[in-house]
């Protein structure tokens, strides 16, 4: 019996951006996905397409349990932290010798086919090597460690990925001469953004100009703006929605001392709040008996 985890990820800057080429900068964080993998004759298991691919993917079977500290379809990168801790521990349990980036290239390649052709490489590469990563087109590159204090805030309004990425693109086929500019300035406030990493106040400004601008390309949700604007108030440096938007996440960049008084500003707006910050360590061993 084999049990790993693996770390789910924020986008600290860039997202939608990324998409069209501009820079990003995403983080794994604390809360894990807990996969057990066990050889056995009559194999017991989630319904998961991502798991099913995962045992096809390796070409053997077995049973499996999951643990999630991650809600699904929030933006939090659950189903890249399900599939990487899932290949992880059917590749321990079966001492098939797959490396690190072999783990990462599958586990994209199962979330693409899953999602019928739209995944994102960043949250199965943050997923599995854990850390802070620059994405510069489709190059990934982990970057040092920072120890950024972050308020996760989870509306609770359930998301789309593929919509969300589907409605930028439109908008940018109807109104490239806006569009086009507004990914521009995202890809200059994520430079900006690398450049203050040591500066947390400086930081947390990108981190609301960033926001001003996923707000004028339309995914922005009142929950979220409701969360970002209680989070501010109560001390944060900066906050922004994270991920593809439309409900999902938003993120706070705090004052270690402002922590629990952020965190307690988003429940009071019926958000969930998860204090936490980077996790530098990505898929993880638990257990092998
Ligand atoms: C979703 O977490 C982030 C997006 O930029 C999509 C992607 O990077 O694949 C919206």
């Amino acid at each position: 019996m084999a049990t790993w985890s693996a770390p789910g990820k924020v986008f600290l800057f860039g997202e939608h951006a990324v998409v069209y080429g501009k820079p990003g900068v995403a983080m794994a964080i604390k809360p894990r996905v807990f996969v057990t993998v066990r050889k056995s004759r009559n194999p017991t298991r989630p319904r998961s397409p991502y798991i099913n691919e995962c045992f096809k993917r390796m070409g053997v079977w077995g049973s499996v349990y999951i643990r999630s500290q991650l809600q699904s379809s929030s933006g939090l990168g659950s189903s890249a932290a399900v599939t990487v801790a899932t290949l992880c521990a059917i590749n321990d349990e079966f001492g098939l010798g797959h490396a690190r980036e072999d783990i990462a290239d599958m586990a994209f390649t199962i979330e693409k086919k899953v999602q019928r052709g739209r995944a994102s490489p960043t949250d199965t590469y943050v997923s599995t090597n854990g850390g802070i990563v620059l994405i510069s087109g489709d190059a990934r590159r982990r970057l040092p460690p920072q120890g950024l204090q972050l308020v996760v805030g989870n509306t609770m309004v359930p998301h789309s990925t593929t919509k969300m990425v589907e409605m930028v693109g439109d908008l940018r086929a109807k109104r490239p001469e806006i569009v086009d500019p507004i990914l521009d300035a995202i890809g200059a406030v994520t430079f900006a953004a690398l450049h203050s990493i040591h500066n947390p106040k400086e930081l947390g400004r990108c981190m609301d100009m960033n926001n001003a601008l996923l707000e004028a390309l339309g995914v922005g949700h009142p929950t979220s703006s409701r969360l970002i604007l209680a989070a501010r108030a109560s001390g944060a440096y900066g906050a922004k929605i994270t991920g593809a938007g439309g409900g999902g996440c938003i993120i706070a960049l705090c004052p270690k001392r402002a922590k629990n008084r952020v965190a307690g500003a988003i429940e009071a707006c019926n958000g969930r709040a998860i204090i936490t910050t980077i996790d530098t360590v990505g898929a993880r061993k638990e257990k092998h008996d």
